[in-house]
């Protein structure tokens, strides 16, 4: 069953691993990484190959706990006054009734009486909905939350109570190699010379706004595919063969510019601009090591 789940990710192995064991154990868990680190591919791989739905809910302020739980249809209740049969069930009482996982992304940005409802399905496996009744979790049902660490909506305001009933696994980029072979998965495109090129420059570009002094939150793996999918429709528009042409590096920068600038987030008192960070991370790659861009 592993096996077959890790076919469907590009390495991972060992947070792959750690999630199985955790869900595998009937334990609910918190997923604290950035964005692009593999959360979503992780679950998705899992509950395909269990059979079982996920469920998407991200969190914000005005994630309520009626819109997790479900609501009456309004029309409904006026002409048949409530009732269990015309209530929606929201994304909580699916999964739980289903035995699904329920994956909550920014779970931190949640308001306190929807993490309470949360609380309450993780530690009983039920929960009481008014005029409907007692909705009981299926085996399966699991709640799997997200959290960015660089989320200035601070993960300290979650309460004891919270962090006491989930199991955590902290999840950091990818290495260069398996961010290379994602691009490669993910960007398409024929292979050949230029995409080889692009990949590679593409993932170094990405990866550098990530260490720059700077950059509070660099992008992630997905600006990585887009600056590749850009470059290769304009080195098409443009008659570019392969890196060898001397418009190949330009290219690189103007994809980079559509596909990252509004993907890195500025430290506050940083005085420049995303363009900026841009050009310098783009000139330490083609123009100061001018090896590295070198065709091969
Ligand atoms: N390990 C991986 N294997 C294959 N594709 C991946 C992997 N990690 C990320 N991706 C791709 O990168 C993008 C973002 O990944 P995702 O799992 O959604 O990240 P997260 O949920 O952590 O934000 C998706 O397009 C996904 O297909
Ligand atoms: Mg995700």
């Amino acid at each position: 069953m592993r096996a077959r789940v890790a076919a469907r990710i590009v390495g991972r192995e060992d947070e792959l691993d750690l999630v199985l064991a955790a869900v595998a154990a009937g334990r609910d868990l918190v997923l604290e990484g950035p964005p692009g680190t593999s959360k979503t591919t992780i679950l998705k791989a899992i509950t395909a190959e269990w059979g079982i739905p996920l469920l998407f809910v991200e969190g914000n302020a005005d994630l309520t706990p009626a819109k997790i739980v479900g609501h009456h249809n309004p029309a409904r209740v006026l002409r048949e006054d409530y009732s269990a049969d015309n209530f929606v069930p929201g994304p909580l009482v699916e999964a739980m009734e289903r035995g699904g996982f329920l994956y909550i992304e920014e779970f931190n940005r949640a308001p306190e009486d929807t993490l309470n409802t949360l609380l309450t399905a993780i530690a009983d496996r039920t929960i009481a909905v008014p005029r409907v009744g007692t909705v009981t979790a299926a085996p399966t049902f699991r709640v799997i939350a997200s959290m960015n660490p660089y989320d200035n909506v601070g993960t300290t305001r979650l309460s004891t109570s919270v962090h006491d009933r989930l199991c955590r696994l902290a999840i950091g980029y990818q290495d260069e190699p398996a961010e290379r072979d994602i691009v490669a998965l993910r960007a398409g495109g024929a292979e050949g010379e230029l995409r080889t090129a692009l990949v590679a420059d593409g993932v170094a570009v990405t990866r550098a706004t990530r260490a720059h002094p700077d950059v509070r939150q660099g992008s992630s793996v997905r600006g990585a595919i887009d600056t590749v999918l850009v470059a290769l429709q304009l080195a098409e528009l443009r008659g570019i063969a392969g890196p060898g042409d001397d418009r190949y590096a330009p290219t690189v920068h103007d994809a980079m510019v559509v596909a990252l600038s509004g993907r890195i987030h500025l430290d506050e008192a940083a005085e420049t601009t995303p363009e900026r960070v841009l050009r310098e991370i783009w000139e330490d790659r083609f123009v100061l090591t001018p090896a590295a861009a070198a065709p091969g």
